[in-house]
């Protein structure tokens, strides 16, 4: 971790949890996570439960995002939400280009760019993800894809507004596992990220960049991987369901900062 970027926690609760127990979940979290202010904490409930998740959240140090968005302002797109829906009940973060959206929903580059795009026309902050899967990491393919990921999300885009981005490196074979990246590992390809964004833009972008990193991380193992130096954070998925794991990974992680 560098003391110059702000840490950010985001919990992606995927398609979880009810409005019923979306609400009980963050009440817990703003009472336990009230003193904490080294660290930015994201909580991205399903969009049921944007708007009762972010009522409960007025007065917190807790914000609120979404998992994913649809790049139109608006109309005949059944089934889609648009930034400006996100931004009316008070969402200012957004997932990008998860590998479950690639995977399971026919994402590419192509409409991962468009999404970021909207997003950043909306104010929202773009979480945006890339990673390998298992079989192009044990074809030494890693960084290849990364690179791929990264020059096609980010294609078009200005200094300034790659400089509103936040990345997740998530390597989809420790997503959802139980098998974390080591942290010798996630820190390679964080700095592998930052030495691309060094060459596509300027020095100055890379390092302030902030790259979060995620795939099964909890509570135990949260310290070791924000003590490397390009990790700036991390995107919970499974630890952030559960109130206790994630109030200690947030913990955990404001910890090493002081
Ligand atoms: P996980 O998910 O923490 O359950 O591995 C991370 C993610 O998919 O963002």
């Amino acid at each position: 971790m560098n003391t110059m970027r702000r840490p950010i926690i985001a919990g992606n609760w995927k398609m979880n949890k009810s409005n019923f127990e979306a609400i009980d979940l963050v009440t817990l979290l703003k009472r336990d996570l009230n003193d904490v202010n080294d660290v930015d904490i994201v909580v991205c409930p399903p969009f049921t439960a944007l708007s009762d998740v972010k009522d409960v959240l007025t007065d917190s140090n807790i914000m609120l995002g979404a998992q994913n968005l649809y790049w139109e302002d608006a109309g005949a797109f059944t089934g889609e939400i648009s930034a400006s829906m996100l931004k009316e009940v008070g969402a200012q973060f957004v997932i990008i280009g998860h590998s479950e959206r690639r995977q399971y929903f026919a994402e590419t580059n192509d409409s991962v760019n468009k999404r970021i795009k909207a997003a950043l026309k909306w104010n929202l902050t773009p979480i945006v993800c890339v990673g390998e899967n298992l079989h192009e990491r044990e074809n030494n393919r890693t960084f290849d894809v990364v690179r791929d990921h990264c020059e096609g999300a980010f294609d078009g885009f200005s200094e300034e507004e790659i400089e509103k981005i936040i990345i997740a490196y998530e390597p989809v074979w420790a997503i959802g596992t139980g098998k974390t990246a080591t942290p010798q590992q996630a820190q390679e390809v964080h700095r592998f990220i930052r030495e691309l964004l060094m060459r596509m833009y300027n020095e100055e972008l890379a390092r302030d960049i902030r790259i979060q990193y995620g795939g099964s991380v909890k509570p135990e193992n949260i310290t070791e991987l924000m003590a490397q130096p390009d990790i700036d954070g991390a995107l919970v998925g499974g630890a952030s369901l559960s109130h206790e794991s994630f109030v200690k990974i947030v913990k955990n992680a404001c910890a090493i900062r002081t």
